[in-house]
């Protein structure tokens, strides 16, 4: 069984579905840490539900030496998942869980991606540009924002009118289809083992 820690600092909605998919299929892996940025963040309240235990990172501690590599080793983790956490990771963590990080982004990457993509900004920038579709990307996690190699892609059509809210649904719908079932691949894999 891998052990993967969530790092999010939304409202969880991604985080929610993988732990309900990993209670529901147990088996191949179990959420053993949920990392979070934001002390309020509705990850917290899912964590205690669901009886996780969470760290709490501070920005400068993060980027400063430490890099909370101690508690991810304590904590025995295999892949670490970024389901919104909007830090750029550290280098001794993407050097340490080299194709062992992995992030979801809204969009179809190599387009709509980089610093400050995030959230409605990548909606509202699809719409302007008038895509037909957009979708979700899952990748590994390099040192550069939204660039890793892509695992996985799922499509959606771009419908005249719509708004940067209706889309934002219907990527929240793949993101929480797919992710959960991609992480399982995922810890499967041999280069995890
Ligand atoms: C998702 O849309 C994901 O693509 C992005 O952050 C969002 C997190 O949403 N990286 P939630 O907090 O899981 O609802």
């Amino acid at each position: 069984m891998k052990k993967i820690a969530i790092f999010a600092s939304g409202t969880g909605s991604n985080t929610r579905k993988i732990l309900e998919y990993s209670t529901a299929n147990p088996g191949s892996f179990t959420v053993a840490l949920i990392v979070t940025n934001k002390p309020i963040a509705g990850v917290l309240d899912i964590a205690a539900e669901y009886g996780v235990p969470t760290c709490i990172i501070e920005k400068e501690e993060f980027f400063r030496g430490h890099h909370y590599l101690p508690e991810l080793k304590d904590a025995e983790i295999d892949l670490i998942v970024l389901a919104g956490f909007l830090w750029k990771i550290p280098q001794a963590l993407i050097d340490h869980y080299r194709n062992r990080i992995i992030n979801i982004h809204p969009a179809l990457l190599p387009k709509f991606g980089g610093k400050g993509m995030y959230g409605d900004h990548v909606h509202n920038v699809v719409l302007e540009e008038g895509e037909k579709e957009s979708g979700i990307t899952i990748h590994f996690v390099d040192e550069h924002y939204d660039h890793g190699d892509v695992i996985f892609q799922a499509r959606c059509e771009v419908m005249p009118g719509e708004t940067a809210e209706s889309l934002a649904q219907k990527i929240h719908q793949l993101e929480h289809e797919w992710f959960p079932k991609i992480i399982e691949k995922v810890v499967k894999e041999e280069k995890l083992h």
